[in-house]
């Protein structure tokens, strides 16, 4: 953010214009969360690795600006991305970059891999939660690193060597983050109440073609058998299916007709399965989904959950479906203990809930109209959006940044579908960005 005069900033936004029904196809990007493990997993293998469908998002960016940092070299070039960390020479992770990237924690079980040792800033809370790591330093530490956590960095040191690692919860991060730093361990780590997400089996695929030697990513129980040295490949990220499934809401709540290209219709079943019982006709090919809509209709009672559950990624945008689906709809929010801002954003719409504690009680209404509200973080932004492509007149979603930090180019696609979504520059009062 550039300061200007005193009191005013500049402020990025999405102006988006509401009232066009989406039709068409679009192909999706590549997964961010996928794509921000498989980097960060870079570190272990001293040749060249070519990435491709990589997302160029704003956290992919911040993660590269991370490894440049640490001695890697990365080039950017037609669609494709090389890492080369065969240059690093660094342990030590930087505060304000990771501070912008709370996936940087990642990095802690492949740089102690690497080096023996890895010092990193504290990751600290963020917008939709207190998010601690506790998990992840408890699974380093029962491979026998060494956990110092002080003045708000960590330090971790030592030879890993393989063990047994309970997870007390399904984290992905933390399953992520175990698996990196047992791929070069001495001996067999078994990580157990692993996290199932999709993006787990595509980092078990990614280390697997490294040469690593690590199975049954996609269930509880994850496997590693240690191997001194991985090497170069070539590999592709998957799609991403929470932006996928963005853009398949927005299809059904412009009432239009939007088919979503190579993509893994199972990895968003849930949401078919909801976007079915809101009255939507849902048509899964191989690889693609199309959604068409008319008349929607709420339904009963979602809660999130870790994967195969109802994803917390899409819980925003399912909301401001909901909030313009006819009748009441419970929604509960289990993973994230405060991941409902864009609740009373939307109310600045004209839409009506009422939250309680994790639960939110919506009641849909019959139009929305634009207004200039906030994207707190970055899903809850992409739901203003959605909320934006169906209310009366114009919606400004303050905070383009935080949407971009996930969405790769958003405006072209949802342009390419009919709608119109604008990103913008202005200076704006600290005043009017409070009232936003
Ligand atoms: C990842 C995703 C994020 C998604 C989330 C849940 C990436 C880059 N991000 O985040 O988009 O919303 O999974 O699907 O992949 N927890 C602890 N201690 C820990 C770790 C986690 O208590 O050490 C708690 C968290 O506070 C949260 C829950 O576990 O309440 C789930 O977090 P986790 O699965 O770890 O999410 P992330 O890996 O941070």
């Amino acid at each position: 953010m550039l300061y200007l005069a005193e009191g005013t900033k500049k402020m990025s936004y999405w102006l988006v214009r509401g009232g066009r029904a989406l039709n068409g196809t679009v192909s999706v990007q590549g997964s961010k969360n996928a794509a921000l493990p498989i980097l960060a997993a870079t570190l272990l293998i001293k040749e060249p690795i070519r990435l491709l469908n990589c997302p160029m998002i704003r956290d992919v960016q911040n993660m590269l600006r991370i490894l440049k940092t640490l001695g890697c070299t990365v080039v950017e070039e037609r669609g494709a991305l090389t890492v080369d960390s065969c240059t690093a020479d660094s342990f030590v992770l930087p505060t304000a970059l990771s501070g912008e990237l709370r996936s940087s924690i990642f990095l802690l079980g492949s740089v102690l891999s690497r080096f023996g040792d890895a010092d990193a800033p504290y990751p600290g809370g963020c917008e939709i939660g207190n998010r601690p790591i506790d998990l992840h330093l408890k699974g380093l530490k029962r491979l026998g690193a060494e956990v110092e956590e002080r003045g708000g960095r960590i330090r971790c040191r030592g030879a890993i060597t393989g063990g047994v690692v309970d997870l007390d919860y399904p984290s992905v991060g933390a399953t992520e983050n175990i698996m990196l730093a047992a791929c070069r361990a001495k001996g067999q780590t078994t990580v157990r109440n692993a996290a199932c997400e999709p993006e787990i089996v595509d980092l078990e695929r990614f280390l697997c073609a490294c040469g690593f030697r690590v199975r049954g990513a996609g269930t509880p129980t994850v496997v590693i058998d240690g191997v001194p040295e991985g090497h170069g490949t070539a590999f592709r990220i998957m799609p991403d299916r929470i932006a996928a499934g963005t853009y398949l809401i927005a299809g059904a709540i412009t009432g239009g007709d939007v088919t979503v290209t190579d993509l893994d219709p199972e990895t968003v079943d849930t949401l078919l399965f909801k976007l079915a019982e809101c009255g939507a006709e849902v048509t899964r090919k191989a690889d693609a989904v199309r959604v068409r809509a008319k008349a929607l209709r709420g339904v009963g009672f979602t809660e999130t959950r870790p994967y195969p559950g109802f994803p917390t990624d899409l819980q925003p945008q399912l909301f401001t479906l909901l909030s313009v689906s006819e009748g009441t709809s419970v929604l509960v929010e289990n993973v994230f203990e405060n991941r409902f801002k864009h609740a009373q954003e939307l109310k600045k719409m004209g839409a009506e809930n009422r939250i309680l504690d994790r639960t939110a009680i919506i009641t849909g209404v019959r139009k929305l109209h634009g207004a200039c509200v906030t994207a707190h973080d970055l899903r809850g932004g992409a739901a203003m959006v959605l909320a934006g492509l169906f209310a009366e007149g114009d919606t400004k979603v303050l905070h383009a940044e935080r949407i971009e930090r996930g969405y790769e180019s958003m405006d072209s696609v949802i342009g390419l579908l009919g709608g119109s979504v604008t990103r913008k520059e202005e200076s704006i009062g600290e005043e009017e960005e409070k009232r936003g």
